[in-house]
């Protein structure tokens, strides 16, 4: 049943235990729990937030409505992990408990600001009397005693010329100087990226410089969660754009996550310099609001939502949905975007089975694998299969064009429907063999393709027997079984 506005934005503490445990049992019982990703223990997780390394630990923060599997009153869940594999699950962190944050603690980010301190800067959502909606750029301090303590006055507040669709602060630093991207909306109803720079460096005093320009494009009526990395020096640039011209890049999904990379940042004009066309981040069905950041180690780290707004996934029978993605890292090769799962990923593989692929199944008792094939003909891969091969996803290479093609149309559930049944992507094809690692868990699907030249995430419903793989030529693969 769809809740009401009034159902969504009760106060926590209107849930009983027994609804509580209702709703954790209805979880518990879900067969399609993932084994290696992070996802809520009930309800709702949709953007990662405060993606950062402190304290000797990496902290992923992500936004969770705990009370349902609907976007309701959010608040910031932590996560910490020392490897980016095991994940310690740290509980509420930001909950919407003061008059700038009443109607939910939205996306934002964070950055240590000294060996105690992790500074946290983030969108309270509000609702006025008359029900219309202001944001604000909060702040917080997130101390080693794992306590959070809430700046009394926002940070930022809206400026004049735009709506209160202005939200998701990203904080970054250059040269020591702490700047912050912010998705917003002009008063003309168009998307645009703000740019705000911090007056101190104990970051309680900021301002705003301008728009970021990096496109003559229009970007739709507004941007959601934009991010600044800088790559090898080059600034990349990862937005929502919501309501682009599909002539600008084209998108299958309901709003895409783009990215651009530059040659540089000019902060004070403010504008990225000889920005590249739009490029879609990922080529699958269900990936968005990623956020990544500029690790201490040297390596840009990134973790996305697989998911998207305003689309139902059929888990919410069962009380839960929105997952993250594996913790990719993003790299420049010959000037392109490369993303693939962190080094520290190799530590979940389990014995390797080497097996040829055909059109017999070969059966797995589990879809928590990684799959690695290496491919020099056309070629079609079947997964998450049934034994006789009437329900399956679908993966088709064609190795002239360089073109693969995801196709979940035969699975015994459907959703997003309207946004059609399969994704493609195309990959370089100077190479003679094509490489895939694709890595299966219980409701997911994350496919690499060469060293993460292309990436198509998605989520997949299907039964828990399932667990099947076939080809219609022989394929050599290896497959590891996952650690949960
Ligand atoms: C993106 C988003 C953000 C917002 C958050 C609310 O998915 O809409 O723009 O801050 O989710 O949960």
């Amino acid at each position: 049943k769809p809740w009401t506005s009034l159902q969504r934005y009760r106060a926590y503490k209107e849930y009983n235990t027994d609804y509580v445990t209702t709703l954790t049992d209805a979880v518990i019982a879900s067969l399609y729990r993932n084994t290696y990703h992070i996802e809520p223990a009930t309800g709702l997780l949709n953007d990662p937030n405060g993606f950062s390394y402190f304290n000797g630990k990496y902290h992923l923060f992500y936004q969770v409505f705990p009370y349902g599997p609907v976007h309701g009153l959010k608040s910031w869940a932590l996560m910490t992990s020392i490897d980016l594999i095991h994940w310690e699950n740290e509980g509420l962190k930001i909950l919407p408990d003061t008059i700038y944050d009443s109607r939910g603690a939205y996306s934002g980010s964070a950055i240590p600001l000294s060996e105690d301190e992790l500074f946290i800067f983030y969108t309270g959502n509000t609702r006025g009397a008359d029900q219309s909606r202001a944001a604000y750029q909060n702040g917080a301090i997130y101390g080693k005693n794992g306590q959070i303590t809430k700046f009394e006055q926002p940070l930022l507040t809206t400026p004049a010329g735009y709506t209160n669709h202005f939200r998701d602060p990203m904080v970054f630093k250059v040269d020591d100087q702490a700047y912050a991207v912010i998705g917003a909306q002009r008063a003309d109803e168009t998307g645009t990226v703000v740019l705000a720079k911090a007056d101190k460096a104990d970051l309680t005093s900021w301002h705003y410089q301008g728009e970021l320009h990096f496109t003559d494009e229009a970007l739709g009526y507004m941007v959601e969660c934009p991010n600044i990395v800088l790559i090898d020096q080059k600034p990349v640039l990862i937005f929502c754009p919501q309501g682009l011209d599909k002539n600008v890049c084209e998108y299958d999904n309901i709003f895409p996550n783009m990215y651009v990379i530059a040659d540089g940042l000019d902060l004070e004009t403010p504008k990225l310099l000889n920005p590249s066309e739009f490029h879609r981040l990922d080529d699958g069905f269900e990936v968005y609001a990623t956020q990544a950041f500029n690790a201490p180690d040297g390596r840009v780290l990134a973790s996305s939502w697989l998911g998207l707004p305003d689309i139902d996934v059929p888990s919410q029978a069962d009380g839960v949905q929105g997952i993250l993605s594996l913790v990719k890292e993003l790299t420049l090769k010959d000037g392109k975007l490369y993303q693939y799962p962190v080094s520290e990923t190799l530590s979940l593989r389990q014995d390797v089975h080497e097996m040829l692929l055909t059109q017999d199944p070969e059966t797995q008792h589990t879809n928590s694998y990684e799959l690695e094939v290496e491919l020099s003909s056309n070629q079609t891969l079947y997964l998450f299969a049934n034994a006789d091969k009437t329900s399956y996803v679908s993966l088709n290479v064609d190795m002239g064009i360089g073109k693969i093609t995801l196709d979940r149309e035969n699975l015994p559930v459907s959703w997003a429907e309207e946004y059609g049944f399969t994704r493609s992507t195309y990959f370089d094809t100077q190479k003679e063999t094509l490489k895939l690692n694709i890595f299966a868990d219980t409701s997911s699907l994350e496919i690499f393709v060469n060293d993460g030249e292309k990436v198509m995430s998605s989520r997949i419903f299907t039964a828990p027997d399932h667990t099947h793989l076939f080809s219609d030529g022989a394929v050599k693969a290896s497959l590891w079984t996952l650690k949960k």
